[in-house]
């Protein structure tokens, strides 16, 4: 099978005057359909650079992309955008929500910028934030909701338009404890039952219970990945959701 992801060398520098910083340094490896992944290392190491390139957000400076088995490098810039729309949902630490408009319009602006939507837009925007446990909270704006409740409403936009898969960078750096296990929650819930291959960066080993693969980067390298049995992922995930 194809993996849905698939970088090889993967390289990005930026100039900064005379200096150059090796954000990511040749960078190899793939990311299966349904996996979810955590993304761990220092600050600085080159995680965010490495999903920005994933969402086709920045390019790399060298190195092969291959999503879904097309190559990213020679698209258009709007072709890129219709994949980031298409397949890619995104989660941020925080949350990147319009402040003067409600949960629902929050969620809809997707399909709105969308070409190809199937459907009745209002209801596949109420079924997104009912994924979410939101469904009573639809004319809420941000600021009438908690950390929480925000990041619930960014995961909703996330898969409003049903992507392959989700990324997210550092999406419980700005919660509790307590709080960043619902939302892991959600993320198991939407990797294990709808499909949706995850890809997490966290500096939270405990978030990282969620994942079944954890790569570290170092000094923008890919250091360490390791795959662990989903019985161990799961069943540590479950524990904590007892404490
Ligand atoms: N637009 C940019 N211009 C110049 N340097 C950049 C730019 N973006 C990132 N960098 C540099 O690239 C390196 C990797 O940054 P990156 O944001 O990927 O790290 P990170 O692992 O996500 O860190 P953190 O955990 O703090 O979020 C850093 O040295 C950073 O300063
Ligand atoms: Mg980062």
């Amino acid at each position: 099978m194809i993996p849905l992801i698939d970088v090889r060398h993967l390289s990005k520098s930026y100039s900064l005057g005379e200096v150059v910083v090796n954000a990511l340094s040749d960078v190899t490896t793939t990311i299966e359909q349904g996996s979810f992944v955590a993304i761990m290392g220092p600050s600085g190491s080159g995680k965010s650079t490495f999903m920005n390139i994933l969402g086709c957000l920045d390019r790399p400076s060298s190195g092969q992309y291959l999503l879904d088995g097309v190559s990213v490098e020679n698209m258009q810039r709007d072709e890129l955008a219709e994949i980031r729309n298409r397949k890619i949902g995104f989660v941020f630490q925080n949350f990147n929500l319009l402040a003067h408009v409600s949960a629902s319009e929050n969620v809809k602006l997707p399909l709105l910028y969308s070409d190809s939507v199937v459907g009745d837009v209002d209801a596949m925007t109420r079924r997104s934030l009912e994924a979410v446990g939101l469904g009573d909270r639809l004319q809420s704006f941000p600021s009438q909701l908690s950390g929480g409740q925000q990041q619930r409403v960014a995961i909703a936009r996330a898969i409003v338009n049903q992507p392959r898969i989700i990324l997210a960078d550092e999406p419980t750096g700005a919660l509790d404890t307590k709080t960043s296990h619902e939302i892991m929650a959600i993320f198991r819930d939407l990797n294990r039952n709808h499909a949706i291959t995850v890809v997490v960066v966290t500096h939270s080993d405990e978030v990282a219970t969620y994942a079944d693969r954890v790569i570290r980067f170092r000094d923008g390298r890919l250091v360490q990945d390791e795959t662990r049995p989903a019985s161990i992922s799961s069943s540590a995930a479950a524990q904590r959701e007892l404490v």
